[in-house]
């Protein structure tokens, strides 16, 4: 994804300029973040819920040759093809979940152990790609919550981190320098706790196919694809914000936030609309990704361009 010069999401992802310049000159006129929030709040509101999105403003649920064929997931390669092409021979299977650091219940247990305390739940999400492009997916998982709440973090606690497999062996991606491996994410304690956040282990009522992040990966659908950290081993608690690894490859370009926000741009592109996958036409991108009635009061009082 997007490393500066080497590589470029494909051109067809970015807004024109033409288009750019005038949606500045819109923001510019309406204000601020603000009123987007408030339009994002009020499309929200029309939903009724959070578990589901379809039927609202043109969202219907993308097609799932789509969702599995178009990925980014660097561990197997930096095309967007790679990962499916790269990744069939991959075992998710046995897997072993660690929780470790500022918690009463550290351990490592067996991936089944990690789910079965839980119900397993349907959620139909957006999701928004930092490159501009988006899809609408049903996945299949556990409220992130729960296991938040199994592991007890200790007050200190104010952060969890998730770290991505280490196996070169099977990752072929992590066999070069492109990034720095293992992949980590990181999350406030608050947001982890959020009824939306979710960790996946199924896609469109089927197992999680290894490119989408097999056998278990982050959902936070309020931010950036990349904060969707695939294939997850470990979870930390901390009291120190995790560096993420994009924000050590560009951290002038990824914040440790990545909320969607379509009236902060990426420093090369704007961020104001999106493609959905096998769609033609853009749309605005909705603050929040659509969700500020569930998330914004984390973020009461932040300065979200400082804050990206
Ligand atoms: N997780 C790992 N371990 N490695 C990655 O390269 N890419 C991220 C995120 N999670 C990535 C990752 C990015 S940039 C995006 S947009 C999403 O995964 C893409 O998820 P998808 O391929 O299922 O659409």
């Amino acid at each position: 994804m997007l490393i500066r010069k080497r590589i470029e999401p494909p051109s067809s992802e970015i807004t024109p300029e033409a288009e750019y310049l005038n949606r500045r000159e819109f923001l510019g006129m309406v204000g601020s973040i603000g009123a987007l929030s408030a339009t994002g709040a009020v499309a929200e509101g029309l939903m009724g819920g959070f578990s589901t999105v379809e039927a609202q403003q043109g969202d219907k649920v993308t097609d799932e040759s789509k969702v599995t064929s178009y990925n980014n997931y660097y561990e197997f390669g930096t095309d967007k093809e790679d990962p499916k092409a790269n990744s069939q021979q991959f075992k998710a299977r046995p897997w072993s979940v660690k929780i470790e650091g500022l918690c009463r219940k550290p351990g490592s247990m067996p991936l089944d152990s990690f789910l079965s305390p839980s119900r397993i739940e349907d959620r139909t999400y957006r999701f928004r790609c930092v490159e501009a492009w988006s899809a609408v997916i049903p996945w299949r998982g556990i409220p992130l919550a729960d296991v938040i709440r199994r592991a007890d973090p200790l007050p200190s606690a104010k952060y969890v981190e998730l770290t991505t497999l280490y196996d070169p062996s099977q990752m072929s991606g992590q066999r070069r320098a492109t990034i720095q491996w293992p992949y980590t994410e990181g999350l406030r304690i608050d947001e982890a706790l959020n009824p939306l956040a979710f960790l996946a282990t199924g896609m469109y009522g089927k197992t999680l196919p290894n490119q989408n992040g097999a056998p278990l990966r982050l959902v936070v659908p309020w931010k950036y694809g990349f904060k969707n950290i695939k294939a997850i081993v470990k979870l930390k608690f901390t009291d120190q914000q995790p560096t993420s690894t994009w924000m050590k490859a560009a951290s002038d370009e990824y914040g440790f936030y990545a909320n969607v926000n379509p009236a902060v741009d990426h420093p090369r592109w704007s961020q104001a609309r999106e493609r959905r996958l096998g769609e033609v036409l853009r749309k605005p991108t909705l603050m929040f990704n659509g969700y500020s009635e569930q998330v914004a009061s984390m973020y009461g009082g932040m300065d979200l361009r400082r804050n990206y």
